[in-house]
């Protein structure tokens, strides 16, 4: 079965020669704190930020957890559908959880967003921009909006940008009460080494590291991924890789799109949905391409795929077109 429900990279970026130098790095019996200053400098520098203003955990989904902790106490509003585990760490955590509804067509009216939030007043808004699952990106001054109406609460607000890799630049909005959580799961392709960022400025910071682990990752996960950061001519080629595999992605689904709605992408997946979005889903699982399906009421009638091998596509192209002839054309 070909793996298409995770959202994780079809390849992996570890070189096995980078195991003989993580190796010779990692002083195994002792704490890893001057291997945390490292991976943190590679990655501020790489990305143009402040190395003050970023720490690392386990995973984005670590960050998602310690901000609700530390910021979300009057409670946590969201969009619905989005990434399905903010629902589960207000409801671990026991936090009033508002979720504000999409549109039929899963775009979303950021004036009802505006209202729910002067309405429900919760200390922490939460979204991920690109937005898992459609795969699209916000626009700035509907982030914006969003940020303004947090600041008239003086509550906080995070953009979760776990594929930004894979989006466009944009401006974020300005504001001490913003946070960007960031991962190495995405383009990076390390999902397994479970890294996180949080990028924060002034008190904002101190709140949401104020409950950190004195050695938040481990020594050897650290160094591995230092050593590949440092690899940039890889790092970019493995990037590509990904960024190529996505354009095939959504040319291959682009196929069917008179009989279903396709999303552009700004991920590693597209969403697909519509009354024969289940029917292809179903098609292609049944001939070895597993898609992600839902539960949720609001997304019964979706599926979501995540990038494959480039060699994996010509057989996926070809399932997609048979499934295509036998169906009458209508959205
Ligand atoms: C929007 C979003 N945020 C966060 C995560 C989790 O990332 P991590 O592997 O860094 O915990 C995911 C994983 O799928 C995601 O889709």
């Amino acid at each position: 079965m070909i793996i298409m429900n995770r959202n994780t990279s079809p390849i992996s970026p570890i070189k096995n020669e980078y195991m003989d130098e993580v190796y010779k790095r990692t002083v195994f019996q002792d704490y890893p704190d001057v291997e945390l200053g490292q991976l943190k400098d590679i990655y501020a520098k790489d990305n143009n930020l402040n190395v003050d203003e970023i720490e690392l955990a386990s995973g984005a989904d670590e960050w998602i957890q310690k901000a609700f902790i530390t910021l979300g106490q009057n409670g946590v509003m969201t969009i619905t559908p989005d990434f399905f585990m903010y629902r589960d760490y207000a409801e671990q955590l026991q936090l009033p959880f508002y979720e504000v509804e999409s549109e039929a067509d899963y775009s979303f009216d950021f004036a009802k967003i505006v209202k729910a939030i002067h309405e429900k007043k919760p200390s922490l808004f939460i979204l991920s921009n690109p937005h898992n699952p459609t795969g699209l990106m916000f626009k700035e001054e509907e982030l914006q909006a969003v940020a303004d109406a947090m600041a008239a609460i003086q509550g906080y607000f995070i953009i979760d940008e776990a594929y930004i890799e894979f989006g466009e630049e944009y401006t974020r909005p300005e504001g001490d009460h913003v946070l960007i959580i960031r991962t190495l799961s995405k383009i990076y392709g390390l999902a397994g080494l479970r890294i996180g960022i949080i990028i924060a400025q002034g008190e904002t910071y101190d709140k949401v590291t104020r409950i950190n682990h004195p050695y938040p990752l481990d020594h050897v996960g650290m160094n591995l991924a230092s050593v590949f950061l440092e690899d940039k001519a890889w790092v970019k080629e493995y990037a590509d890789y990904q960024l190529e595999a996505r354009d095939l992605l959504v040319d291959a689904f682009r196929k069917v799109n008179q009989v279903m709605n396709v999303n552009d992408s700004y991920t590693n997946f597209v969403f697909t949905y519509g009354d024969k979005a289940l029917s292809l889903g179903r098609y292609l699982e049944a001939n070895g391409f597993s898609g992600r399906f839902y539960e949720e009421d609001n997304l019964k009638e979706t599926v979501r795929y995540s990038i494959i091998k480039h060699e994996d596509y010509s057989r996926l192209n070809e399932l997609i077109e048979e499934w295509l002839k036998n169906q009458t054309i209508k959205k």
